[in-house]
């Protein structure tokens, strides 16, 4: 696929005074002369930061460091992560069509993104909010069909729950992340069949979904907004 840049670009980027700081500590981790190799987190910054990544962006990451604009634009458009054009202002949803999730109903997850965002992949829905494109496996095959909206994995999905999730991401809600079919994790649907006698195996608790939000770090960055930390069940936890 041919990745190019968008047509249509603001005049420029700067990070915010937080993004550079946390940009100058991850260029500190290389020897001199080596900064260059910092440029992955920082391109992934500055998406983090605009919801895309512009040319204004590209270009402020190769001047900090250090290397030409050529080399930075080689990383952006080799790697599919990066977003060359806008994104939903709300949220990016990749639906997985790699094997185990085509086999699982992906086909369907895309024609409800067709119908409920936009008929091609990587328009922006009539709103604004929202974009979609399909990718190839992220690694959740255990839970397919799935989808990575923003940050997170939401997994175990069919085409009615994927409907249910856009019309509540479109309303400003951040649907709880992870299995949405119950489970808590990738065990069995029934419920975990070994490690029964393991302390704390038996928790019901997906730690990683708990953790990303806890640091308020899931579809968006929620800076200073206060988050309450929920089990992948929905309860709020104390
Ligand atoms: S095939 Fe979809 S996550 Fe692996």
């Amino acid at each position: 696929m041919l990745r190019r840049l968008h047509p249509d670009q603001p005049a420029s980027f700067a990070f915010t005074p937080a993004n550079q700081a946390w940009a100058e500590l991850q260029i500190a981790k290389y020897p001199p002369g080596r900064q260059a190799s910092a440029i992955i987190p920082l391109l992934w910054r500055a998406q983090e930061q605009e919801g895309w990544l512009t040319r204004a962006a590209i270009e402020h990451v190769a001047t900090q460091l250090d290397m030409p604009f050529i080399r930075a634009l080689e990383v952006a458009t080799f790697y599919f992560m990066f977003q060359l054009q806008p994104v939903g202002s709300v949220a990016h949803l990749q639906i997985c069509g790699t094997l185990s999730c085509m086999l699982c109903g992906s086909e369907d997850l895309m024609a409800v993104c067709r119908q409920k965002i936009a008929d091609q992949p990587h328009a922006l829905s009539d709103d604004g909010k929202l974009s979609w494109e399909e990718v190839e496996c992220l690694g959740a095959c255990t839970n397919a069909p799935m989808a990575q909206i923003g940050k997170d994995y939401y997994e175990d999905l069919t085409a009615e729950g994927l409907a249910d999730l856009i019309d509540r991401l479109r309303a400003g809600e951040v649907p709880v992340a992870g299995p949405q079919n119950g489970r808590f994790s990738s065990e069995p649907l029934g419920g975990a069949t070994v490690l029964q006698d393991t302390p704390g195996a038996a928790e019901p608790l997906n730690a990683s979904m708990a953790l990303a939000d806890t640091i308020k770090d899931t579809i968006k960055r929620i800076d200073g907004t206060e988050v309450p930390l929920r089990h992948p069940r929905g309860e709020t936890i104390e």
